[in-house]
């Protein structure tokens, strides 16, 4: 039909993907990632996201939470600065989205947590006024706040990468989430075109959309289906953001490594064992052999 069939993401297509490291690079050259959420219910989300980030080489990693869960996240990360913005309820409110906050950031991620609220449309729009054309990752009920301003989306100078599981992919395109497996590749490449996004849609056989070209990854298991490891690989693409790479490039460099260590870590610790953690864990080894 004339229709070009989807790449496969390799091993070999994720390390032409992966960000350089410079040798002399300091800090401020590999890059510093934001990543936005948590809540009383989802604390351990952007830990997650933040501690994938900085283990896989952003220079920098800030985790702005709601006020509330500060002792908790502080009790808990070692590695990302930490801002608070106000919060009721247990979640963000709505305020505190002030300049400063982006001052240097190369890559946000806003979502892994974030729960809903009634300010969580506003929220995310005001964060996205104040970026230049950093490129933006939404995902988890990120996504469910911009389901309904999804041209504001289309209008962003800067990337905009959403990373919906399929539940997530229905709620933003009103189909059944039978529908959306029934055909995930043309439903991610409808979808990516129609609002010029990058898309991750993810589950089995994870399909990366963007208005360039579409592939699809073979890699991964069971062992990933568990509260967290989609955090993780929203902290992977933040960070190969903030170290410079482009979207389609961390997207895949991201996909790979994730699943990748998925199957590694199942190896170790069993399909039924594997955490979050040890995701991140696994990931160095397979950067180890990537870099
Ligand atoms: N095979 C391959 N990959 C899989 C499989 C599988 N059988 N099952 C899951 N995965 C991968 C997905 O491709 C994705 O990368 O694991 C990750 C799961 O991500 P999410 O579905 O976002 O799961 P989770 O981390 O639990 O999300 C936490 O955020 O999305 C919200 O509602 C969700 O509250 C939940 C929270
Ligand atoms: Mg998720």
């Amino acid at each position: 039909l004339g229709m070009e069939l989807p790449e496969l993401i390799t091993e070999q297509l994720a390390v032409q993907a992966l960000p350089g490291r410079p040798q002399f690079g300091h800090k401020g050259t590999f890059g510093h990632a934001l990543v936005i959420g948590g809540s009383k219910p989802f604390v351990g989300a952007p830990l997650y996201s933040a501690h994938a980030a900085y283990n896989t080489g952003a220079g920098l990693v800030t985790l702005a939470i709601p006020e509330e869960i500060y002792p908790v996240i502080a009790g808990q990360n070692q590695l990302a600065l930490i801002r608070t913005l106000p919060g009721a309820e247990g979640h963000f409110n709505g305020e505190g989205v002030e300049a400063d906050l982006f001052e240097k950031v190369g890559a946000v991620a806003v979502g892994p947590g974030l729960g809903r609220f009634d300010a969580g449309e506003a929220f995310i729009e005001e964060i996205m006024e104040h970026l230049d054309d950093q490129p933006i990752i939404i995902d988890a009920d990120g996504l469910y706040h911009v389901k309904d301003r999804l041209e504001m989306l289309s209008r962003y100078r800067g990337a905009v990468i959403l990373t919906p599981h399929p539940g997530e992919m229905a709620t933003l395109t009103g189909r059944t989430v039978a529908d959306i497996e029934a055909d995930r590749i043309t439903v991610a490449e409808d979808f990516a075109r129609k609002y010029q996004v990058h898309l991750v849609l993810k589950g089995h056989r994870t399909i990366i959309a963007t208005p360039e070209g579409t592939w699809v990854n073979p890699h991964g298991n069971d062992a990933l289906a568990k509260g967290g490891s989609g955090d993780v690989l929203t902290g992977m693409i933040a960070s190969f953001l903030a170290q410079g790479a482009g979207a389609a490039e961390a997207m895949q460099a991201a996909v790979y490594v994730h699943a990748a260590s998925g199957e590694r870590a199942a190896q170790k610790y069993s399909h039924y064992g594997v955490t979050p953690g040890n995701i991140i864990e696994t990931g160095k080894e397979m950067l180890k052999e990537m870099e």
